[in-house]
């Protein structure tokens, strides 16, 4: 029995062991990877190659097609190779946490978590900043809140590892496994664990920070794999044409709510409409092609798109834009507005016509504004702001007015010195005269006219050419 046992586990890389009725063969190529997939992702059992009858590898490879949305061949075919080659998440596709039993998740509503380490690959407070994006993803759906703490042990402890890092899980190498994380309980339970082999990056190339911990939060809040393709919790990592595009799935959105409930109430954005004026009929058409916008801004984690006496607002889950009248926000302010942005650190937004400027926060326009944009630090000769955009990282402002653009220091509050620039120098392939400006997922997008520009500014590149509309689905 033992010597047999061992010739055959011997046997195993280099021969066909078995017959495989033409179906998966030992020697096929990717056996070595499609077994270390299966043994990893499909709890396949090493000591079923040991038998002379290929059936389990098939239907354990069917399976696997089956979970993936490919074609249940029972074949090593081109692209179920493919998908196997591609990074994913770490988290097995079935019979992990399906042993615990009932589904577990926090008994509470809030949420700690702390960022135990960092990776070389990002700035902290990017890191921080797509952390904190991917939590919001969930708590925008639930009654969850998260705070973060800088010691002690939190619910979600989240760090970078290489390799074998002290569970039974180790990383390898760059690719295939990105991160994984552990259902909701104590102790462990709940980490989120990112390998740091892989390149983080906030832009196209590399492996995104944001959409991956979005996913691993998933799992650290009690949801499983799904096999729906368009959800987040799809087990394979996939960069959308633009990190713009991104929103929670309807299934990602049940599968959450089916463990906490909904949100009690619009409690992110804290803005209802003032009155509720149904728009009339000369309303802009989302999808005319034509269509450009005034301004665009974040607020609280949605999107603002302003036009005329209009504006779109956009969650970043759902794929449905909702348009308002300006004055159902905000009754003071005037329309056809010429730029908008959030001032993130201070949790307000800053709206700019003409010589004048405001600052709101939620529902509320704040004392003593309108102020003379000239109080900004502004030239005489400038009498207008196109476009302005709050950089996040580094906490800075960027104000674009004709083919010049200023850099303002919201820490400090004061134009940074060396100021203005010409947009073209700093920001090559970007059209002097920018109608609206918004930075998102790392990227800043240009908006001129119809045409908008997805700007990458680590590699200082257009990147994407879109329609201005394209974040209202068109
Ligand atoms: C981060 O902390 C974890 C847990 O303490 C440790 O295993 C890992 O090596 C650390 N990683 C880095 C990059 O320092
Ligand atoms: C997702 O799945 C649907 C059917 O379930 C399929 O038509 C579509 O091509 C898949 N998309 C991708 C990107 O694989
Ligand atoms: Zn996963
Ligand atoms: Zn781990």
């Amino acid at each position: 029995m033992g010597p047999l046992l061992i010739l055959v586990v011997l046997c195993l890389p280099v021969c066909s062991a078995y017959p495989l009725n033409g179906a998966v063969r030992q020697d096929h190529p990717g056996m070595d990877l499609a077994q270390q997939y299966l043994e990893k992702y499909y709890s396949f059992k090493k000591n079923v190659f040991r038998r002379k009858d290929s059936s389990p590898v098939v239907s354990k490879i069917r399976e696997m097609q089956k979970f993936l949305g490919l074609k249940m061949t029972g074949k090593l075919d081109s692209s179920t190779m493919d998908l196997m080659h591609k990074p994913r998440c770490g988290v097995p596709d079935v019979g992990g946490f399906t042993t615990f039993p009932g589904s577990p998740k926090w008994r509470k509503n809030h949420i700690t978590y702390r960022i135990v380490n960092y990776t070389q690959d990002l700035p902290r407070e990017s890191v921080d900043s797509a952390i904190e994006r991917a939590l919001r993803v969930w708590e925008e759906v639930t009654p969850l809140t998260f705070s973060r703490m800088s010691e002690g042990e939190a619910d979600i402890m989240i760090s970078f590892e290489v390799g074998e890092h002290g569970d039974f899980l180790p990383f390898d190498g760059p690719g295939q496994s990105l991160a994984h994380a552990y259902p909701p309980g104590p102790g462990f339970y709940g980490d989120v664990h990112f390998d740091d082999d892989e390149k983080w990056t906030l832009g196209p190339s590399g492996i995104n920070l944001f959409l991956t911990a979005a996913h691993e939060f998933g799992h650290s809040l009690g949801l499983y794999h799904s096999d729906k393709n368009e959800s987040l919790m799809y087990p394979i990592y996939r960069v959308s044409t633009s990190a713009a595009q991104f929103h929670l799935s309807q299934d990602d959105i049940d599968g959450i709510q089916s463990l906490y409930g909904e949100p009690e109430r619009q409690k992110n954005l804290g803005v209802v409409p003032v009155s509720s004026v149904s728009p009339r009929p000369e309303t802009p058409a989302k999808c005319d092609p034509a269509l450009s916008f005034d301004a665009v801004s974040t607020l609280r984690g949605e999107f603002l798109f302003f036009k005329d006496r209009y504006l779109w607002r956009k969650s970043r889950w759902s794929p449905e834009a909702e348009l308002h009248l300006i004055s159902a926000f905000w009754p003071s302010l005037p329309s056809s507005l010429d730029a908008a942005y959030e001032a993130r650190n201070k949790d307000s937004v800053l709206i700019f016509k003409g010589g004048q400027f405001w600052a709101v926060r939620g529902n509320e326009v704040q004392a003593g504004y309108p102020k003379r944009i000239h109080t900004l630090g502004f030239p005489p000769s400038v009498k207008k702001i196109d476009a302005a955009v709050f950089e996040e990282e580094k906490k800075k402002t960027y104000f674009f007015v004709g083919d010049k653009y200023w850099r303002f220091d919201e820490t400090r509050h004061i134009m940074d010195k060396g100021f203005p620039r010409l947009i073209r120098d700093d920001f090559p392939g970007i059209e002097p005269q920018v109608d609206a400006v918004l930075q998102a997922f790392g990227y800043f997008y240009f908006f001129h006219g119809s045409t908008q520009y997805e700007f990458d500014p680590n590699a200082r590149t257009v990147t994407h050419m879109l329609k201005s509309n394209s974040w209202l689905l068109c």
